[in-house]
């Protein structure tokens, strides 16, 4: 979608801005991956991070689910780590694990030792598959990264971690050098964003996965100031903001206020309730990935349900988090078609 006046009333983008267009959009979270059968033919012969350093191939990926689902956005194919990668971090992502760093940071000296992003040295595949992307794709690209709590939840536990407890220790007692670390991370992650947008991205979503496990007091203090630096330092240039977390109920208000355009909101909140808790912003959300194992009937139902409490109007349809790879593509693709009819009746 190379013209940018080919926008104009595209459904997705003007939700995004609060707005009601021809239909509700909707997009899935881990649209590209295991759900699709040509997703796993490509991964016979690549792994996952040999995918997102070849941009023919991050684009293909990114393209397979417009195709196959006929969704109203485009995620670029990547991971929240290719940041970390960029910052000189030694890295692998396990299947059905998730990111596994090699050496942790655990000292002074290992924060000190991260790097400046520099995206087009770095990690010059992420902007050349957007631009890919964007030339291929006949809907809005979403570019996007992982906000500095997550990935210093990674970076410090060294992989996934069920209490993040070496990291709530590090920013409690450290609050000095956690900060400078929250610091170094958000100034990475805005760079990436930036050069994602500039090379077409419409939208960027920042996925702060794990700041749900934080208090609102503590997440107010230890992981808001970096988002917002992000988001903030992302404001001029014009795209839309997708804000994203995961049992993040009660600090909703807070994300939206981080600068937000639209707020992601997990299964766990009603999308009416949510809608009072951020003033005034869009939203993205938010059916139960594991109802899509349900027959057809009753995930139908609880579509219908997603839809009348987002109102209509700034409402982005989406799962509460990713599409589980499990998940029944054809189910995915009724739905899309469901949101779409549905919606235009209205
Ligand atoms: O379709 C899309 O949404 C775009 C691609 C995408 C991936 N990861 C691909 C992926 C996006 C947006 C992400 C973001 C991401 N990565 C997040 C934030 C979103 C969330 O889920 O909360 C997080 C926390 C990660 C870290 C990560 N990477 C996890 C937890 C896993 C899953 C582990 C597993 O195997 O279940 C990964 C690996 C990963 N990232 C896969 C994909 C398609 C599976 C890779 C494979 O083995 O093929």
């Amino acid at each position: 979608m190379p013209e940018m006046s080919a926008y104009a009333d595209d459904p997705f983008l003007t939700a995004c801005h609060g707005g009601k267009g021809r239909w509700t959009p909707v997009w899935f979270m881990r649209q590209a991956g295991r759900s699709l059968p040509e997703y796993r033919a490509l991964r016979e012969r690549h792994t996952m991070l040999d995918l997102c350093r070849t941009p023919e191939l991050a684009a293909e990926v990114s393209l397979q689910p417009l195709r196959r689902l006929g969704v109203d956005a485009a995620i670029l194919f990547s991971d929240i780590v290719v940041t970390l990668l960029g910052l000189g971090i030694s890295l692998d992502i396990e299947p059905g694990l998730g990111p596994v760093i090699h050496e942790p940071l655990r000292s002074k000296e290992d924060i000190a030792g991260l790097g400046t992003l520099v995206p087009e040295r770095d990690i010059p595949f992420v902007a050349e598959s957007v631009r890919i992307l964007v030339r291929e794709a006949h809907v809005p690209v979403i570019g996007f990264a992982g906000a500095p709590f997550t990935l210093a939840s990674y970076l410090i536990e060294g992989g996934p971690s069920r209490h993040h407890a070496r990291t709530k220790n590090l920013m409690h007692t450290e609050p000095e050098l956690w900060r400078e670390l929250m610091e170094r991370l958000a100034s990475a992650v805005l760079a990436s964003l930036r050069s994602q947008v500039e090379a077409g991205a419409a939208a960027v979503q920042l996925f702060d996965s794990w700041a749900g496990t934080l208090s609102p007091r503590d997440y107010e203090r230890y992981a808001l100031p970096a988002s917002q630096a992000i988001l903030e330092g992302l404001r001029d240039l014009g795209a839309p903001r997708i804000h994203f977390g995961v049992g993040t109920g009660e600090l909703l208000a807070l994300m939206a206020d981080a600068g937000a355009d639209v707020v992601g909101v997990d299964w766990r909140v009603p999308l009416d309730a949510a809608r009072a808790r951020v003033g005034g912003r869009a939203l993205q959300g938010n059916l139960d990935p594991a109802a899509l194992f349900a027959p057809a009937d009753v995930v139908m139902r609880e579509v219908d349900d997603v839809l009348k409490r987002g109102g209509g109007k700034g409402h982005i349809f989406n799962l509460g988090h990713g599409v589980l790879p499990d998940t029944d593509p054809e189910v995915l693709r009724r739905i899309v078609d469901h949101v779409h009819s549905r919606t235009e009746e209205t």
